[in-house]
């Protein structure tokens, strides 16, 4: 296969032959594109109809947005200013519970899911531009919140309440206790991680792939593992010589 070429002369260099290359799907179809070639001759048929397909993602995701927002309002949620949802999501429990912050990017397969039964209630609060990837599940029995421009990654499942494990009666005919569950500001929860119960993360926090975070996690840090702990200070600097 033909390389891009971003340094003989005339030729496009990167990021545009990048850019152009992402659009045409393909490197070789827009090789040894020249400078005084028009951006249509560039792009190619298979760049502009993947041009078109973005243009129209686009335009059709703030449509759905716009019309899917005022039908999550009119069950009762609160959601905020250009709220992105990238596909249908599932409000199980009462709406009314749910708060979406502005500017908030919802990913398809989301689940926010409170309880209205029993003593708790559930509630759940997602600050301003929080990231919720593919397939998602918030259940709250008491309360979840999570602070402005914190990212979920796909499969994230966090919830704060358990079933009673009391022996001698089906622990599905226990009732359910719980803990608020609070998460930071600017946390970073990699793919497919678990919170559970009563924990708080620090703001600005990451926890890799996989992690499960049953203890509270202090801000700053990045914490792996199953359970999840802080391994190292953002910046880089190992946990024992920083603090
Ligand atoms: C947590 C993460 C960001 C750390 O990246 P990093 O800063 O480059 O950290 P390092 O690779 O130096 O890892 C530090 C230590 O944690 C371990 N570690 C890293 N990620 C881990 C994980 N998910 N689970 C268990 N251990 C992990 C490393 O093995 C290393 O251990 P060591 O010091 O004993 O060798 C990254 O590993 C990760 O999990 N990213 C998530 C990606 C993802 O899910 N994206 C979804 C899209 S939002």
């Amino acid at each position: 296969m033909k390389e891009y070429d971003d340094t003989s002369p005339g030729t496009l260099a990167l990021p545009w032959g990048a850019w152009i290359g992402c659009l045409a799907h393909d490197a070789k179809d827009v090789v040894k594109t020249t400078a005084s070639q028009s951006l249509l001759e560039r792009l190619g048929e298979k760049g502009v109809r993947n041009l078109f397909r973005i243009a129209l993602e686009i335009a059709w995701r703030h449509a759905f947005s716009a019309l899917y927002t005022v039908w999550l309002r009119t069950l009762g949620a609160r959601v905020g200013r250009k709220v992105h949802f990238y596909g249908p999501m599932r409000l199980i429990g009462d709406p009314r519970r749910v708060t979406i912050g502005d500017e908030c990017l919802i990913h398809r397969g989301v689940r926010l899911w409170t309880h209205d039964y029993g003593p708790g209630h559930g509630e759940i609060v997602l600050g301003r531009r929080v990231m919720l990837l593919t397939d998602v599940t918030i259940n709250s029995f008491v309360r979840v919140t999570v602070g402005d421009f914190t990212a979920f990654g796909d499969g994230c499942y966090v919830q704060d309440n358990d079933h009673g494990t009391e022996p001698g009666t089906p622990m599905m005919l226990q009732p359910s206790h719980g803990a608020p569950i609070e998460i930071g500001r600017d946390v970073w929860l990699g793919a497919r991680c678990i919170v559970l119960k009563g924990v708080t993360v620090g703001d600005g926090t990451v926890v890799g792939a996989a992690g499960v975070v049953v203890k509270s996690l202090p801000a700053g840090v990045v914490a792996v593992g199953m359970p999840a702990r802080p391994v190292k200070h953002r910046g880089g600097e190992p946990l024992s010589r920083a603090a």
